[in-house]
């Protein structure tokens, strides 16, 4: 199997030593990073925005993956263009025209990113397929990290790795990830995993990193 793409979300990481953070993910071996964006009204909690991205990445080298729990994401992807996301994930709830929202991720030149809520049926990202990089399963609903793992979430796993057929997109999975599940996570047929509060009260970032990624 291949190696699976760890990204620590900084949503559970201590934001007053936020420099010291992102360069413990760095030293972890993960090669993204996970920032999580919301704002107050998609979701019901508030996180930052393309300031704190736009800092973090003149600081590190990791992909930075933004996940947008924002509401019509269209009107701010030059900002987190600008900010240094490598790559956008907008919700499918979330955009009045979904395909318009992704052609316009890409034409920036950034992987693009599809994810869907918890309630939101897999075969939904259908008409997308030809327009992702990237589609985030959520196995939470979205809003905080800490939460548990819904094992629903692992058939919509399997069903979009039967609908990828011939294209290369990523299938990432986010929310309640851990050592304890992440075989099944794995096996469902997700290429990489978000891991917030399981990574940072990791009592070893390296060793939580390298079995996470399997192989
Ligand atoms: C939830 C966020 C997640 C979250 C993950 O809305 O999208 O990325 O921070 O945290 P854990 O791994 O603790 O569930
Ligand atoms: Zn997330």
């Amino acid at each position: 199997m291949r190696r699976t793409i760890v990204s620590p979300s900084i949503m559970t990481a201590d934001f007053l030593n936020l420099g010291q953070q992102v360069r413990m993910v760095a030293e972890s071996g993960a090669p993204w990073l996970h920032l999580d964006v919301m704002d107050g009204v998609f979701v019901p909690n508030i996180s930052f925005g393309p300031k704190v991205i736009s800092d973090i990445s003149k600081a590190t080298d990791l992909f930075l993956d933004v996940h947008l729990m924002v509401t019509e994401p269209l009107r701010l992807l030059d900002a987190f263009a600008d900010a240094g996301a490598d790559a956008l994930t907008v919700h499918l709830e979330a955009c009045s025209d979904v395909a318009a929202t992704l052609r316009e991720i890409r034409r920036r030149s950034l992987k693009a990113g599809l994810s869907i809520k918890p309630a939101t049926p897999a075969d939904s990202i259908v008409p997308y397929l030809d327009l992702v990089d990237i589609v985030l399963v959520m196995s939470v609903e979205p809003g905080f990290g800490g939460q548990s793992f819904m094992p629903a979430s692992l058939d919509k796993v399997r069903r979009i790795a039967q609908l990828r057929e011939a294209r290369d997109f990523i299938i990432h999975i986010d929310g309640g990830i851990g050592t304890k599940n992440i075989e099944a996570v794995r096996l469902a047929g997700a290429d990489a995993v978000v891991t917030g509060s399981s990574f940072f009260n990791s009592p070893d970032p390296k060793a939580f990193v390298r079995l996470m990624e399997g192989a």
